[in-house]
């Protein structure tokens, strides 16, 4: 590991600590999520099943509520983690959700509890996304 990965490595940690306290009786796949701030500050977040399963929640929508509840508009990095043959790609509303507050080049770390582990950002996993600037006819 090399003292560049050092923040990286950190993401990730909070999102293996916070995926324990996930909540999916009924899927049984816990993830975890964490997403940097432009402070630096890390933001965890984790899935929340319901009953009425739509309701549902993931952890990246979780981290991403946890981050503007506190204060912060901007998401420097992103890392997501479950027990899972490969590393999970995050949902296509996540991938919005995380591309309305980072940019193109935000990375992102997908890993498995197991150890391996993919990187891509936030616009290779979302191209030819809707913006502001698809609302605007002038
Ligand atoms: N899930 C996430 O929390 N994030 C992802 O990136 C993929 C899927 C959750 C939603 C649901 O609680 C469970 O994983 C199974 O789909």
């Amino acid at each position: 590991m090399s003292a560049d990965d050092e923040p990286l490595d950190e993401l990730l940690s909070a999102a293996r600590a916070v995926r324990e306290n996930a909540y999916a009786p009924y899927s049984r796949f816990k993830v975890g999520a964490a997403v940097r701030g432009a402070s630096g500050r890390i933001y965890p977040g984790c899935n929340v099943e319901n009953v009425a399963y739509p309701e549902g929640t993931c952890a990246e929508a979780g981290a991403i509520a946890l981050l503007i509840a506190s204060g912060e508009t901007e998401v420097t990095a992103v890392a997501v983690i479950a027990d899972s043959a490969a590393p999970v790609p995050p949902c296509g509303g996540c991938r919005q959700k995380l591309a309305e507050f980072a940019r193109h080049d935000t990375p992102v770390t997908l890993a498995t509890t197991e150890g391996a582990s993919l990187r891509t950002t936030v616009g290779d996993l979302l191209p030819g996304r809707f913006d502001a600037s698809h609302m605007d006819r002038t």
